[in-house]
Parts: C-alpha cells; structure tokens; sequence
C-alpha cells in the first residue's frame, strides 16, 4: 500500500523536487501539501507550490496555507539561494486549482485525528512551524503519526551558520518542539543531503526525459547551481528535500543511524544546531525514538527522481 503522506514545504527549489518526486512516485500517496513561510514570503511559497502541482498535471492535491512568520522570532528568508520568488529561474504555470479555504495546521490535526493511527507520516522540508503548532493544537497527533521525516539540521555541519542549518535556525524553536515529542523521527540532515548533488551527469539524465517537466527541473537546476556557486562554495548543488521522499519510497536509497537528538535554543554562537548523541553504540529504537540520515546511495536518489519525471509525463 502506498504510504500517505502530508508534505509540508516552502518552495524552494528542492521542495519543487520532493513536490515531483511524491506525485510522480506510486509508493506515494500525497495527501494533501501545507506551506509555511521559510525560503520566501507563505503567500510567495504557497503560490509556488499549486504552480508546480499544476506543473506536474497533479490539481487532485489541495493546498493549505500555514504560518507566516517563525513561532517566536522574525522571519528570516533565502532570497540569496532561491531568488526573489522562491522559484527563480523557470516560468511557472498559473495555477488553476484554487488554495484551500481551511489553514495547515487545523488540515494536518484533522487529517491525523481522522485517519487510522498509524498510517499517517509527516515530511516537513521547511521549518517546522507549522508542525509545533498542530503539536500544541492537539497533543494526542503524537501518537497517532506513523513517523515524521523532515530535512534539516546536520550533525557535523551547518549552512546557515557553522552549526545551523537553515530549516532549524530560522525556528529553532518550533524545532525543539517537534524533535522532543516521542514520535519516531528521522532527521535528514546536510550531511546526507550534501550527498544528492546535482552533477552534470544527474542534471543529463533528467533532461533525456525530454519533456516540458523536465526542462522545467532542468532550469530550476540551472538557477539553484548558481546561487550554490555564488554563495555556498558548491560545484554542484544539493538537492536537500527530495531525499526525505527518497527515503520513504526505498529505505534502502538513505541508511540511517540511531541517535538522540536535541536542539540549541539559547547559544550565542550555536542557536538552531541539532545536537546529535553519537556516543557509545547504538541505541534501539525502544530506547531512541530519533535517527539522522548518514549514507544516500546516489545512483538509486537520481534514478527515483528521473522516473518521476517520466511518469508524470
Ligand atoms: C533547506 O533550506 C532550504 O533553503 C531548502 O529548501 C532546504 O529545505 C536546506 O538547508
Ligand atoms: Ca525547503
């Protein structure tokens, strides 16, 4: 059976990717995709994620608009890595499926409430806002949730600071939240999705689908290379959020290791850093209910991606 699963995004070049990867997969069932304000403004990365849905012939997914701003702290954007849109590069549709009347945490409480527990996962690829504020709407979601597997955070590195990285630094704590309740949670972090870069060779085998969908990827590519370059120091760029999609579609594509994790909230210098327990052996997951992703195998990421793409059309 497919897994449902909510995606909670702020395209963002790579959230457009984990957007394709989760229409275009048939291990998916993508329930429905919840915005919040990270990359760019809520009303810019809302309007960007129905445009890549109508992009991806997928108007059958409705769109709810969360929070605008972090829980406790001014917003912070990535103008300098996604552009003034969010989604700089590429021309998009205009949607045609109108936003949903109803906001994304009052979707994602009531859509957990009303499924079987247990069969529904979260994939939050942008900060997690939204998340900690259905925690705290109603608590009794926790339990009910089948696993939450969010890109962001790093345990041995950091891009919006040394040590942050910038899905947890811009709400670090709506982070705290999110990662201290007991549901299973998988942190994939920079050190895995620094390993999904874009490559010449990867950005070829995409275009050799040779339709409008994958030029448009291909154009996203081309942008987000740039502002990589330009501000990161990367050849290449990494395409973080689709690997959390990667992940639950063939567990096999991201290994994983066991470990607690907690977040900074108070540090000068250190404020948004995932702090990761890899000390001693590993625990078990009766005993640790968090993981970090370590390992992506590369050729499986890109070949999901790629047949993505394909099946859309
Ligand atoms: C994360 O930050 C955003 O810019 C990307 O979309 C990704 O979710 C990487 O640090
Ligand atoms: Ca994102």
């Amino acid at each position: 059976m497919a897994k449902k699963i909510i995606l909670d995004c702020d395209p963002g070049h790579d959230d457009a990717v984990a957007l394709l990867l989760a229409v275009g997969n048939p291990e998916i069932d993508l329930l429905g995709v919840t915005t919040v304000g990270g990359n760019q403004s809520l009303d810019k990365v809302t309007y960007n994620a129905r445009a890549v849905l109508e992009k991806a012939h997928a108007t059958d997914v409705p769109v709810y608009a969360g929070c605008d701003r972090p829980l406790t702290r001014p917003q912070e954007v990535a103008a300098s890595i996604h552009g003034e849109t969010g989604l700089d590069g590429v021309e998009l549709p205009v949607p045609t499926r109108p936003l949903e009347d109803m906001h994304a945490v009052n979707y994602i409480v009531k859509t957990i409430m009303e499924n079987e527990p247990g069969t529904i996962t979260l994939v939050p690829t942008g900060p997690l806002t939204n998340i900690a504020m259905a925690c705290r709407m109603e608590p009794a979601i926790v339990d009910r949730v089948k696993e939450v597997v969010l890109m962001g955070g790093g345990y041995h590195v950091g891009n919006w600071s040394a040590v942050a990285e910038f899905n947890i630094k811009v709400d670090p704590e709506a982070a705290h939240v999110v990662f201290n309740e007991p549901w299973p949670l998988t942190m994939v972090g920079l050190d895995l999705t620094h390993q999904a870069l874009c490559t010449p060779e990867a950005q070829k085998q995409i275009e050799s689908v040779g339709t409008p969908l994958a030029t448009f990827v291909s154009g996203l590519m081309d942008f987000f290379r740039k502002t990589y370059q330009d501000n990161q120091d990367f050849v290449d760029p990494p395409v973080h959020d689709p690997c959390t999609v990667a992940y639950l579609i063939d567990p096999t594509c991201v290994q994983t290791r066991r470990c607690p994790i907690d977040i900074e909230i108070h540090g000068e210098h250190t404020l948004g850093m995932t702090v990761c327990d890899l000390r001693g052996p590993e625990p078990s997951a009766d005993e640790c209910h968090t993981q970090v992703a370590t390992k992506l195998d590369f050729k499986k990421f890109w070949d999901l991606v790629t047949d993505a793409i394909e099946r859309i059309g």
